[in-house]
């Protein structure tokens, strides 16, 4: 079990041990405010894929938790993320969502500023401000840590985190399922989808997670459609696969191929010729667990990232209020796809999982309904359910396959909700953050 007692003031919301938590945690204003502070001000954060940003000075803009942040490559290469905001009266000094500048001038009162984050031109730096502003002290701020697994770009404002290796822990490792399956790694393709859910930035994460559950009732109807392929294994609950609880709140949810065969019956339709040509270079690089075994579904690093593997989907959950949630979805492709597979798997991202995608829509409905639920007065005294397999999680992983890492359940249980929200108490309930540049 993890922790009982560790977060004695946020015990009462999340009890593991029996599997509830209460929903005040989904609608109350002031746990949100803390969640800013505790969580998305001190965890590393997705920022972006380094193919976003190919070329010197290229920068995306993004945000960590409410923050709006820009990413750039610096002249040499090297990547950095800074605050968006300057340093004068707060403007935002980058408007763009992407693009190529060696500086930044804020639209209010032309302050410029380097993509290193230094001030470089305050106008009537002699005439008005008598050579006495500080420049040095007035750069852009910069995030505490920056840093990349396998092009994958994080960062944190604490300068306190742990390594990102140490923070994503095994969740590297079931990472590179995608990010290194072939040689060359992923790309993203161009574009972000956006889009504005009335809901819980949590609902998102944690259906993410591990809500393995869902599939065959909230997306059953979409199956049965008819327009969109369906894999040609067993459907319903209690087929094999897993669970795996990879540390730090990260979930992560597998099925399981006996042999190579069943890799292709998992396979989507319409990509099982290019899943042919993949598969033996994924089982060379990452040997039978990783390469054949287990067939990737889906995943959530804590606190606000989640993946679909099967359609190429990555995305962000912002948190834009304690009812209101931005969804940021980007499609990724191996950079050894031909320029067909690529197509192939940006439509059917879009049909399955863009802002109206049959899968997106009956996901996002139910969280919005659940989020409503807990803002009622009576509704919100009934804790929420989530006991499914807690005393049925696989006690020796290793006897799955010697390779297997973190704690594992079988594929529909819910460990990684429990996990996800357990981290959720421990952070709220350490010290802050240290900012830098806070207060200077
Ligand atoms: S707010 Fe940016 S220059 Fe004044
Ligand atoms: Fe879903």
């Amino acid at each position: 079990m993890l922790d009982q007692g560790k977060n004695p003031h946020f015990d009462h919301l999340v009890a593991l041990g029996k599997g509830e938590i209460n929903r005040a945690i989904f609608s109350d204003p002031d746990i949100y405010q803390r969640e800013l502070k505790q969580i998305f001000a001190k965890c590393w954060l997705f920022l972006g894929h380094m193919s976003q940003l190919p070329k010197e000075n290229d920068f995306i803009a993004t945000y960590m938790g409410e923050d709006p942040v820009i990413v750039t490559r610096q002249p040499g290469g090297k990547i950095g993320a800074f605050l968006n905001m300057c340093r004068h009266r707060g403007n935002r000094v980058c408007r763009a969502d992407s693009g190529n500048q060696r500086t930044f001038s804020c639209p209010f009162h032309g302050w410029t500023y380097g993509n290193n984050g230094e001030l470089k031109v305050v106008p009537g730096h002699r005439q008005v401000y008598h050579e006495e502003l500080d420049m040095e002290a007035h750069g852009l701020i910069a995030v505490a840590r920056i840093d990349d697994y396998k092009g994958m770009i994080f960062a944190t404002f604490d300068k306190n985190a742990p390594a990102l290796d140490e923070y994503l822990g095994d969740m590297a490792w079931y990472l590179d399922m995608a990010l290194d399956r072939r040689e060359g790694g992923i790309e993203f393709l161009a574009g972000v989808h956006k889009w504005r859910i009335k809901c819980n930035w949590k609902f998102p994460v944690d259906n993410f997670a591990g809500d393995s559950y869902h599939g065959p009732v909230s997306h059953g109807s979409a199956w049965e459609s008819g327009f969109e392929g369906m894999p040609r294994r067993k459907k319903g609950y209690g087929y094999e696969g897993f669970q795996i609880n990879a540390g730090n709140g990260h979930g992560f949810g597998a099925r399981w191929a006996e042999n190579e065969e069943q890799v292709y019956e998992m396979a989507l339709p319409e990509f099982l010729d290019y899943e042919k040509e993949r598969f033996p270079e994924t089982r060379a690089r990452l040997g039978d667990l990783r390469g054949m075994h287990l067939s990737p579904m889906h995943c959530s690093i804590f606190p606000n990232f989640s993946m679909l593997w099967q359609s190429g989907n990555m995305r962000v959950w912002h948190p834009r209020g304690v009812g209101e949630t931005e969804g940021w979805s980007w499609c990724f492709v191996d950079q050894k796809a031909s320029p067909e597979h690529r197509d192939l798997v940006r439509i059917h991202d879009l049909q399955r999982h863009g802002t109206l995608g049959t899968w997106e829509q009956d996901d996002v409905d139910n969280w919005v309904q659940s989020t409503m639920s807990s803002r009622g007065y009576v509704g919100r005294q009934v804790l929420q359910n989530l006991s499914m397999g807690i005393n049925h999680e696989i006690e020796d992983p290793k006897s799955i396959h010697p390779d297997m890492r973190g704690r594992v359940a079988g594929f529909q249980n819910e460990i990684n909700q429990r996990s996800l929200y357990g981290q959720w108490a421990r952070m709220m309930e350490g010290d802050g953050p240290a900012v830098p540049g806070a207060n200077a």
